[in-house]
């Protein structure tokens, strides 16, 4: 991973990407905008409306730049609600390169995304007293999940199935739909017809929605 470099997105936000894998770990027309409207608007904002539970435990499949866990604690920071945001990571980052960037830049919290970061692998750790940040370094192929309604809220931010699809086949799929709770949602980027059936064959509702700038469609998923 050491060959990743920085690249600036459509809307002047950075992202990474990633020679191996010819793929960059947002959309180049704006990482921000897209991580904004996928995972905190379409998903996040989806939950919250619809549960009138104070408590959620969300579950992000890949950590990355961190960059979802950063916009969802701005966004709940001072509202009352508690946080338990799983993410998983094969692959973690240098910090040297996640301090690099410029998302503190553009949305505040310089100290709260470098503790993101700088938090320990494999750990319960408090980013803020409402906020409760567990990073799993595993690998979500061979690792086990936890047990049925342990997560309300899944974001799945995989590569793409055209340069990861072991990471979208129905099995890796069921493992952290099996995860969910009962009200639980789902929500990717991504809006291939095979992830669809899939997401359906497993006992989901699945919407197609609007999708970010640059982006005609997304999925949401419903248990
Ligand atoms: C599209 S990137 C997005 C990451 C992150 N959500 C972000 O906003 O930067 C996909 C992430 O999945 C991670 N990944 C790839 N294979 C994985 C695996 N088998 N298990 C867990 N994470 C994996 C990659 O290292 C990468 O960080």
């Amino acid at each position: 991973m050491s060959d990743l470099t920085i690249i600036t997105t459509s809307d002047g936000s950075h992202s990474l990407f990633n020679p191996l894998l010819n793929e960059t770990y947002h959309s180049v027309h704006g990482a921000i905008q897209e991580s904004q409207h996928v995972f905190i608007q379409q998903g996040l904002k989806y939950w919250l409306a619809h549960n009138p539970s104070k408590d959620i435990r969300i579950l992000e499949i890949g950590f990355g730049t961190g960059l979802n866990a950063f916009l969802t604690l701005l966004d709940l920071q001072n509202s009352g609600y508690r946080i338990y945001y799983e993410s998983w990571e094969a692959f973690p980052l240098p910090i040297d390169l996640a301090v690099q960037l410029n998302y503190p830049i553009q949305l505040g919290a310089i100290d709260v995304f470098a503790q993101l970061h700088q938090s320990e692998w494999n750990a319960f750790v408090s980013i803020t007293p409402e906020f409760i940040l567990y990073k799993r370094l595993g690998d979500i192929l061979k690792d086990p999940l936890p047990g049925a309604d342990s997560f309300d809220l899944i974001y799945y931010d995989a590569f793409a199935p055209s340069k990861q699809p072991q990471l979208w086949t129905f099995d890796v799929l069921k493992k952290v739909v099996d995860a969910m709770s009962p009200a639980g949602v789902w929500v990717t980027y991504c809006a291939k017809g095979q992830l669809k059936r899939d997401l359906k064959s497993l006992g989901l509702t699945v919407e197609t929605l609007t999708g970010p700038p640059g982006k005609k469609e997304m999925v949401r998923a419903l248990r």
